[in-house]
């Protein structure tokens, strides 16, 4: 199994097998090596902030309802009866004194304890013991920043700890300019493996054709006095108005890759060109102590393993989330600073729902793409051919400071690369520690 999966994808070769994103004895393995034990989102704390508020998300194919308990803690549970299976809770969110399963009439409080079986003397005659059938919880929950996370595995290091440095400072970037949620997240499908969603994120090589349209509709001009980048042409020879920010400069940019797989890639932040984005915020206390020197310099979307992707600029969460081998759900949770004045907040939404999500301008385009991209490893033939992740192979020289590893240069793929490669270290079923060092990033990449 092991030597099988260091030939589905191969660090020397800068090469990733087809199969993996079609084939469906991999995605069920994925549903229990990797989202059965890895810390997930939930749901931010501003979501539910009453007793009784309740969210429901995906943890691979587990439904969880994450809930506001009296005391103010929080507890997560499957959103499954114990009596036969159905779904104890109908609404995605929303505010309740308890859970009744809508079959039999099993009611639940809260905390998940079965409260109420109906006529229980006179179907059981006293053989149920109601305090052996709550609710299935999570085995580990936590809540980083604001950023409430769980794990099925209860061998599973603590979130901060797995979350690495790469990780904290995705939310970091987020988190440091204290944010509530805006209600409402954007919830869509496209047909594709959710992998080619995921590490579509540190691809900044395919903007300049890809998101064509998007550029010359003028949502992202050169900031004043900027250069552009010459040399990126369309089809007919036209020349494009990209800000080198968008594509990835060849100079300031940034990869971040750190235990678990988590991984991060693009321009630093002064490359964003004319993106209308406020990045004021990064110079106050808070994101200065939280971000230090490395962070401070991130923008783009880093990815936590395995598939919560953050829109660091906007202020945005994305879940990857798998339902099939070519069939994934995306969810875009976005966020606004508390204090934004309405034309901030105003600012704020429009991105929100201009950017990315199901009327964006961008992961329409993208999505296409990745629907391609999958629809073609179903070939017999087609998904012979070798996926390539080499640009810049064996050229990114990998500096490892306080548990951080990154690469400084040009555009690459090795974000994407280092992603699969800890996949394939996912796969293998390695335990914490095995799993913990097989992810730490080479000297070279
Ligand atoms: Fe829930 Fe029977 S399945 S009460
Ligand atoms: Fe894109």
């Amino acid at each position: 199994n092991a030597n099988r999966l260091d030939e589905l994808v191969s660090l020397e070769r800068g090469e990733v097998d087809r199969r993996i994103f079609s084939d469906a004895e991999i995605f069920e393995q994925e549903m229990t090596l990797i989202f059965g034990r890895a810390w997930q989102f939930l749901c931010h704390e501003s979501q539910i902030p009453k007793a009784g508020d309740f969210f429901e998300t995906p943890m691979g194919r587990d439904n969880v309802l994450t809930v506001r308990q009296r005391d103010g803690s929080i507890r997560a549970m499957l959103n499954t009866c114990t009596h036969r299976g159905n779904a104890v809770c109908r609404a995605e969110e929303g505010n309740t004194k308890a859970f009744m399963c809508t079959y039999h009439g099993w009611s639940f409080d809260l905390a998940g304890k079965l409260i109420g079986v109906p006529d229980v003397e006179k179907f059981y005659k006293g053989d149920l013991d109601k305090s052996k059938y709550g609710l299935v919880h999570v085995a580990q929950l936590e809540s980083y920043h604001g950023f409430v996370f769980a794990t099925m595995d209860p061998a599973a290091p603590a979130l901060a700890d797995y979350l690495g440095p790469a990780g904290r400072i995705a939310i970091d970037l987020i988190a440091a300019r204290e944010v509530e949620i805006i209600p409402g997240v954007q919830k869509f499908t496209i047909d594709c493996n959710w992998k080619f969603a995921v590490d579509n994120v540190f691809d900044w090589y395919h903007a300049q054709v890809t998101h064509m349209s998007a550029v010359a509709s003028g949502l992202f001009p050169p900031a004043e006095g900027e250069v552009e980048v010459g040399g990126a042409r369309n089809t007919l020879g036209e020349s494009l108005d990209i800000p080198s920010g968008l594509m990835g400069n060849g100079v300031d940019d940034l990869v971040l890759v750190s235990e678990f797989g988590h991984a991060a890639a693009g321009p630093s932040v002064d490359g964003l060109g004319g993106m209308p984005i406020d990045t004021s915020w990064r110079k106050r206390p808070q994101a200065v102590e939280w971000l230090g020197e490395v962070g401070s310099k991130v923008c783009g979307y880093p990815n936590i393993f395995p598939n919560a992707w953050l829109a660091t600029a906007g202020g945005q969460l994305a879940l990857r989330v798998p339902v099939s081998p070519n069939r994934t759900e995306i969810w875009w949770f976005s966020f606004v600073e508390k204090n934004a004045t309405p034309d901030q907040r105003k600012m704020t939404v429009m991105l929100a729902g201009h950017i990315f999500g199901p009327a964006g301008i961008l992961e329409q385009d993208d999505g296409e793409n990745w629907a391609q991209s999958t629809q073609q490893t179903y070939g017999h033939r087609s998904r012979q051919v070798p996926q390539l992740l080499k640009m810049g192979l064996g050229r990114g020289k990998v500096v490892k400071e306080n548990g951080l590893a990154r690469i400084e240069g040009s555009t690459s793929e090795h974000a994407q690369l280092w992603t699969y490669h800890a996949w394939a270290q996912w796969m293998k079923g390695l335990d914490w520690d095995e799993l913990r060092e097989a992810t730490i990033p080479p000297d070279t990449l």
